[in-house]
């Protein structure tokens, strides 16, 4: 098997980075096909952590080409940052780090612009990571982005400076009443940003194409998850890019024929960061599984909302996304309980809902329907084969199978790698 996309199956947060790092092993390269520094993947091993915003985690192992798509908002600066970071860590960080020459570059201007608005929504806000992202995607679509390529040449750089700050300049200083940006001062900054860029940006469409080609294992490491796409996801209340499958052709120039496979990656239980409709949340927020389950986000620190796991939402994702096998993560912190739901289904008004709400207002007012469980009390996060978990626990796992219509081939018990059942191989 060639290639393999993987994507959050949730709001996020999923613990796709274990997974993609534990993948990569016998992968030749790794490919980031959406979102931007809003992400953060967390990959432990050896007692070590790393979080990784923009680079794909293939980084931390030799010899793997990482790729950044054209799917990707870049913000140059965060980007060398992270590079330095991994440097000073001891990663090596050159040839094998090719940015696409496409990608959309978030300028100082999108960040000032994700929290303003923010602001303006006041009660109604979206609580975006205020990374800049949605105001570098609105560009973009526009036709008012500025690309990695043109940071590379000072004449157009200015050309395409000077048409998008025309109106932000107007709005920042008519509409929110803030400072203005400079053209030149921006110039002289990301220009620099530029050169040092340089060295990486490249036609990555060809270049993934050609690994293909040559039949090299390509991993697409997917972003978010399902329910914050722009389309599919709880909109508004959603990120700007498409973090479901799909997005990964549209995101690296690959075309669909040559994916191969999807793998779908959920947490044993669900959460959310930000605002927006979470039908299956623990009264409060989920405060003992926040801290349980250490939910805090890996970008912001933010508090994760937290809730059992929503076999609707999940099993909608696994369409949309067309996946049929998927990751169980954190399946270790769900110890303890007595009891341990599966929502199966969703009331409106006390009539079972048979449709999947497509507004944030209906899916806000859902009742989740639960299945219970009876948990276990064992602390599993040092088992190595499926057959010795506890007997409740592989109940639990089936359910899930059952009831989202998916064959769970990885189960992750632990943040390290080694914490990890693997029920088939991936990349022979
Ligand atoms: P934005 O992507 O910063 O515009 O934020 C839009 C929404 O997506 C907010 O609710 C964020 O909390 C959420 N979000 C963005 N990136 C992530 C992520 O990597 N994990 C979880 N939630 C995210």
């Amino acid at each position: 098997m060639p290639n393999l996309v993987i994507v959050g199956a949730q709001w996020g947060d999923e613990g796709k980075g274990k997974v993609i790092d534990l993948l990569t092993e016998h992968a030749d390269a790794v490919v980031r096909f959406q979102g931007g520094n809003n992400a953060g993947h967390t990959v432990v091993f050896g007692g070590q952590k790393q979080v990784l915003h923009l680079i794909p985690c293939g980084i931390l192992h030799e010899g793997k080409i990482c790729v950044i798509g054209n799917g990707v908002v870049v913000d140059p600066d965060a980007l060398i940052q992270e590079i330095e970071q991994l440097q000073t860590a001891g990663f090596h960080i050159g040839e094998n780090l090719k940015i696409s020459n496409l990608s959309p570059v978030t300028f100082a201007f999108h960040r000032a612009l994700d929290k303003a608005k923010e602001m303006k929504r006041g009660k109604e806000k979206i609580d975006t990571t205020h990374r800049g992202i949605g105001p570098t995607y609105a560009d973009k679509y526009s036709r008012l982005g500025i690309r990695m390529i043109d940071l590379l040449d000072e004449k157009r750089l200015r050309n395409r400076l000077e048409q998008t700050l025309d109106e932000k300049n107007y709005l920042f200083k008519h509409y929110f009443a803030l400072e203005t940006f400079k053209i030149n001062d921006l110039l002289v900054e990301y220009l620099a940003l530029g050169e040092k860029l340089r060295p990486h940006v490249t036609d990555t469409a060809f270049l993934i194409n050609t690994l293909l080609a040559e039949g090299k294992n390509v991993l697409f490491e997917g972003a978010q998850g399902t329910y914050l796409d722009v389309d599919f996801g709880t909109y508004p209340f959603v990120t700007s890019s498409h973090p479901i499958a799909g997005g990964a052709s549209i995101g690296t120039g690959v075309g669909p024929t040559r994916i191969d496979e999807v793998l779908g990656v959920a947490k044993a239980y669900a959460t959310r960061v930000g605002a927006g409709p979470f039908p299956t949340e623990w009264e409060g927020g989920g405060e003992a599984l926040r801290q349980k389950g250490n939910e805090f986000g890996a970008t912001t620190g933010r508090p994760r909302r937290c809730g059992w796991f929503d076999a609707i939402t999940v099993r909608r994702a696994a369409m949309i996304n067309g996946f049929e096998q998927m990751a169980l993560t954190k399946l270790d912190i769900l110890s303890g309980f007595s009891k341990i739901k599966i929502c199966i289904g969703y009331k409106i008004e006390g009539r079972l809902q048979e449709d999947f709400p497509a507004s944030a207002e209906e899916m806000d007012v859902v009742e989740p329907v639960y299945q219970e469980l009876d948990g276990w009390q064992e602390d599993i996060s040092a088992i190595k084969e499926y057959e010795k978990l506890p007997e409740n626990t592989k109940k639990y796992i089936s359910e899930i199978e059952k009831r989202v219509g998916v064959k769970i081939t990885i189960i992750s018990l632990g943040e390290d790698r080694k914490q990890t059942i693997l029920l088939r191989s991936f990349f022979k």
